[in-house]
C-alpha cells in the first residue's frame, strides 16, 4: 500500500493533538468498519472554528486525516466546516489508497459531531445532515466499492 509524502508527515508529525480544556463543542465518534475511535474539541468565535484539536485512537491513515481536518477547519464557518468531505480530505493529503478512504469518515464526522455539539449547547439546530456512521443504511465498502478494510478481526 503506497501513502503520499503529505499522508506519512501528518502521521509522523500530527497536527493540533489534544484536547482543548475549555472547548465550545466536543465530537466523539467511532469507526464502526475497524471499531477506531476520534475525539475532537473546538473553539468557536463569531461562528467561525477558532481552535481545533483532536485525539485518534486508530490507524495512520485515520491519524493523517484528522491532523489534516484540523489545519482545513480551522478559520472556517461552521457550515463550511461540516461541508469538509472525504474527497476534499483524501485529495488535500495528496490522496489515500482506496482501501483507506473510509478512514477519512472518522475525522469528518468527529468534526460534524464537534459543530453540533456547539449548537445544540447554544440552544440552536444541528447543522451537520447526521453523521455518515449513523445513517442505517451506511456502508462504506457499497459507497468504494474497491474498499476493502485491511484491519484483521
Ligand atoms: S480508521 Fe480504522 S482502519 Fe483506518
Amino acid at each position: 500500500m503506497q501513502y503520499s509524502e503529505k499522508v506519512m508527515d501528518h502521521f509522523n508529525n500530527p497536527r493540533n493533538v489534544g484536547v482543548i480544556d475549555d472547548a465550545d463543542g466536543v465530537g466523539e465518534v467511532g469507526n464502526p468498519v475497524c471499531g477506531d475511535m476520534m475525539k475532537i474539541s473546538i473553539k468557536v468565535d463569531d461562528d467561525s472554528i477558532s481552535d481545533v484539536m483532536f485525539q485518534t485512537l486508530g490507524c495512520g491513515a485515520a491519524i493523517a486525516t484528522s491532523s489534516i481536518v484540523t489545519e482545513m477547519a480551522k478559520g472556517m464557518t461552521l457550515e463550511q466546516a461540516v461541508a469538509i468531505s472525504k474527497k476534499q480530505v483524501a485529495d488535500e493529503l495528496d490522496g489515500l489508497p482506496p482501501a483507506k478512504m473510509h478512514c477519512s469518515i472518522l475525522a469528518t464526522d468527529g468534526l460534524k459531531a464537534a459543530v453540533d455539539d456547539y449548537l445544540n449547547k447554544n440552544g440552536r439546530e444541528p447543522i451537520s445532515g447526521g453523521l455518515a456512521h449513523d445513517d442505517p443504511n451506511f456502508d462504506p465498502h457499497a459507497i468504494e466499492p474497491e474498499e476493502v478494510c485491511d484491519v484483521e478481526g
